[in-house]
This record gives C-alpha cells, sequence and structure tokens, in this order.
C-alpha cells in the first residue's frame, strides 16, 4: 500500500500473530502498531478457520450494519460454548439484553428502550450533570489545593458517570459505592482477557447485582418513580408484557455496565491526550478549537470501546471479497477502523480540527449505542468545566492503563489542579 508501514517489530506478523499479540498485556497497553499490522494485510482477513479479523473502517461499518452479521446470543453461545461457561451467573445475567439478542427479540427490546431512553430524557437530565460536575470539581479543588496530587480516574473519571446513571435508574446515592465495585467486577466479562480470575469475582458481582435491580423493580412497581427503571417497567406492564423479568433485569443491568466505564474511559483518554497535546487544552479554552470536534476526535483516536464481534447468520456471506461461511466469527476492530488510512488522512495524528470524523466507535446498524446522546452530552458539560475551573491542570506521573484489551481506559491518571 501507499501508507506508511507498521512498526519494524509487528512487520511480516501473521493475522494469528496478531491477534495473540493482541491479547498479550504489551498489545493491551499500546494495540495501534498491531492495528497497523493488520492494515497491512487489507480490510478483512482470515486469521484462521471460523475466524476472520476486520480492520478498515469500511468493512467494519458495513458488518454492522448487516442484519445477515449477528451477536453472540444465548442460542449460539448454547450451540458452541462450553456449558460451564453458559451457565455462569455473571454469563447468564446480561444475557437476555439488547446487547446479546439478535431479530426478533433485538428489535422488540430496541423499541421499548428507545421509547424511554430519549434524547427528551437526556436533555432533563443535563442540570442533574451540570450539578454533579460541579460537586466533583469542588472537591477536586479541596483535595488538590497546594498541589497535592489526586487521581482524576477515581475523583472525576468514574464518579461522573456512576452518578449520571445512578440518576438516571433512580439507585440512591448510598449504594453508588458499591455500585460502582460491581459494575467494574461484571465488566470484566465484556474483554477477553484472563477471564478465569475474574469469572469469580464477575459471578459474584452479577448475582448481587441481579438481586438488587429485582428488589428495585419491585419497590418500583409499588411506587413508580420518575426515573428510567420506573418507565421501562411501565412500558413492560402497559398492554402485554414485551419485556419478561429476566429481560428486564438484564437490560438495567446492562445499562450501568455499559453507561459507566465506557464514559470513564472518554474522560480519562481524554485528559491524558491534553497532557499530550498541551496546545490543544490551550485551543480548547480559547476558543479556537470546539469542544464538540475534540470529544469526537477522542473518541476515534483512543476509543473507549476497542472491539466487538458478529457471526455470519447464514451461508453464503461475504465481507469485503472474503467468504464467511455461516458460524464464521468476525472481530470487528473498532480502534483499527478509526485509524484506517484509507478513511483518514494522517489517521495517527491526533487533530480535533479534523472535520468528518465520525469514528466508529458507538457501533453502527442495529446495536448502535442507545447511550451516545448521554455520554457526549456528559463529555460536553464535563471537559470545558474542568478546563475552566483549572487553568494549572496538569499531569502528576505516569498513568496506569487498566489493562484491558476491549474497555480501554486508565485505572488510574494522577494530575494536579493548583
Ligand atoms: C452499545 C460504545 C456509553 C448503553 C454500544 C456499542 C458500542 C458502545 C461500541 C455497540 C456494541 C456492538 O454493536 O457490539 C459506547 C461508548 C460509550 C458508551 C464508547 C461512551 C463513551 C453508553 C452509555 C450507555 C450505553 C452512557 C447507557 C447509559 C449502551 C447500550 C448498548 C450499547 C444499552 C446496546 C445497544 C443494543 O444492543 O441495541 N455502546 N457506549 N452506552 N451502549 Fe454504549
Amino acid at each position: 500500500g501507499n501508507h506508511p508501514g507498521p512498526h519494524g517489530r509487528f512487520r511480516g506478523m501473521e493475522p494469528m500473530e496478531i491477534m495473540g499479540a493482541l491479547l498479550t498485556p504489551e498489545g493491551r497497553d499500546d494495540p495501534y502498531p498491531l492495528y497497523e499490522a493488520a492494515h497491512a494485510f487489507g480490510t478483512v482477513v482470515d486469521v484462521s478457520e471460523g475466524f476472520a479479523m476486520a480492520s478498515g473502517y469500511e468493512v467494519v461499518n458495513r458488518v454492522l450494519r448487516d442484519p445477515a452479521f449477528g451477536v453472540w446470543d444465548h442460542e449460539l453461545r448454547a450451540r458452541t460454548w462450553p456449558s460451564e461457561l453458559v451457565e455462569r451467573p455473571s454469563i447468564k445475567s446480561m444475557e437476555r439484553s439488547v446487547l446479546n439478542s439478535n431479530t426478533p427479540e433485538h428489535g422488540r427490546m430496541r423499541a421499548l428502550i428507545s421509547s424511554v431512553f430519549t434524547p427528551r430524557r437526556v436533555g432533563m437530565l443535563e442540570p442533574a450533570i451540570e450539578a454533579a460536575v460541579e460537586t466533583l470539581l469542588d472537591r477536586l479543588a479541596d483535595e488538590g489545593a497546594g498541589g497535592a496530587p489526586v487521581d482524576f480516574m477515581d475523583r472525576f473519571g468514574y464518579r461522573l458517570p456512576v452518578a449520571v446513571i445512578c440518576d438516571l435508574l433512580g439507585i440512591p446515592e448510598s449504594d453508588r459505592e458499591t455500585f460502582r465495585k460491581l459494575a467494574t467486577q461484571l465488566a470484566a466479562v465484556l474483554d477477553f482477557i484472563d477471564l478465569a480470575d475474574a469469572l469469580d469475582l464477575a459471578d459474584a458481582a452479577g448475582t448481587e447485582l441481579e438481586s438488587y435491580f429485582g428488589a428495585l423493580v419491585a419497590e418500583r412497581r409499588r411506587r413508580p418513580a420518575d426515573d428510567l427503571t420506573s418507565a421501562l417497567i411501565a412500558a413492560c406492564d402497559a398492554d402485554e408484557a414485551r419485556l419478561d423479568e429476566v429481560e428486564l433485569l438484564a437490560n438495567l443491568t446492562l445499562l450501568l455496565i455499559a453507561g459507566f466505564e465506557t464514559t470513564a474511559n472518554l474522560f480519562g483518554n481524554g485528559v491524558r491526550l491534553l497532557f499530550e497535546y498541551p496546545e490543544v487544552a490551550d485551543d480548547l479554552r480559547l476558543g479556537t478549537v470546539r469542544y464538540a470536534g475534540f470529544a469526537e476526535e477522542v473518541l476515534r483516536y483512543d476509543s473507549p470501546v476497542q472491539m466487538t464481534s458478529r457471526v455470519a447468520l447464514t451461508e453464503g456471506l461475504m465481507v469485503g471479497g472474503l467468504p464467511t461461511p455461516e458460524g464464521t466469527e468476525v472481530a470487528l476492530l473498532i480502534g483499527a477502523a478509526n485509524r484506517d488510512p484509507r478513511r483518514y488522512e494522517e489517521p495517527s495524528r491526533f487533530d480535533p480540527r479534523r472535520t468528518d470524523i465520525n469514528p466508529l466507535s458507538f457501533g453502527a446498524g442495529a446495536h448502535f449505542c442507545v447511550g451516545s446522546v448521554l455520554a457526549r452530552t456528559e463529555a460536553a458539560i464535563g471537559f470545558p468545566r474542568l478546563l475552566e475551573r483549572f487553568p494549572a491542570l496538569a499531569s502528576a506521573g505516569e498513568p496506569r492503563r487498566n489493562d484491558r484489551l476491549v474497555l480501554r481506559g486508565y485505572a488510574s491518571l494522577p494530575v494536579t489542579v493548583a
């Protein structure tokens, strides 16, 4: 091709080796040279029998939008996964959610969730988001007074999305710390790594969340409140039961998990990029770069969700010229697609002035992220307030990655604010 080749170390790597390297600690820490190596094979390539890897923007976009490719729903899992795995409480906890369902279940559930998770409801949340941001910034100012280092992830990155999603679902303030812990533990099932270790914790978290949400649903059935949980219940109980009880709990759990670590990572990855590109922070404060463009470029350049996958549901399908027989899994490397040299000029340059960014970070097609408006709203309020409030915001040491591949972000990010 006419784009710069991959980093010397990875040149000549076979697709199988690239996939394997992505799962190593080094690959998780910095997958981007491996994505470049994947681009060298074209937009999609066979990795092994029944497994392909797509790294091109157009191909990933097209597979996500093609109903002939499905997600790993409970039927597919039951047929192909070991039963010990399928039966684990952590796996079961979300297997009836929208994210793990195909037609027709998906359409029915998605319509119901979309009917309550409206831009209007998100708009109504704005004052609450602003208040939560101010509270967190006040505390950051106190704790960081005199240049004391504070952990941005712990004090802001994670706290804001947790507060917002808990507000939305109607989870009281006193339960939020527990929720954050359980959500992090259960989110391990969205990743591929070290599942053996993480699964025990995830199982316990899944079980605990299920009983918590079960109690919350019972309580809101008796006394509805002005929250999304009550709205979902009302929609379910309206005429015929449009979500059964298992589906209701699975989707509440999903909303918590999907809405929290992803948004936290948008904040963390963004702040880290501001430290790497201080001129961007200056331009944002001066108003010569727009915050909306900045957030989109953070999403593209270092996406909080790096990968998903789809399975060919019928025979005779092709992906970018590659035959994918029924049952073939296609790994969709969102993080690579967002840096496809065929789609973006100088893809490895962080440039919030780009136009037509449109990253695939929220997915596309039927499963396009339900929370994209909410996440963008949190960013649109959080980043400007943070930069205005703390002109001296600076890095205070090496950040630590969270050692995940799919949900890419920082476990800790030390900063000073004064
Ligand atoms: C789906 C990313 C925030 C709820 C998705 C998907 C992606 C994604 C890539 C599609 C997965 C696939 O097709 O396999 C993100 C990112 C976020 C974010 C990068 C933040 C920066 C949120 C928030 C919520 C949320 C705040 C809710 C409060 C969901 C749900 C789905 C989903 C329910 C499943 C939709 C379906 O299957 O129909 N998200 N998300 N997300 N997201 Fe998000």
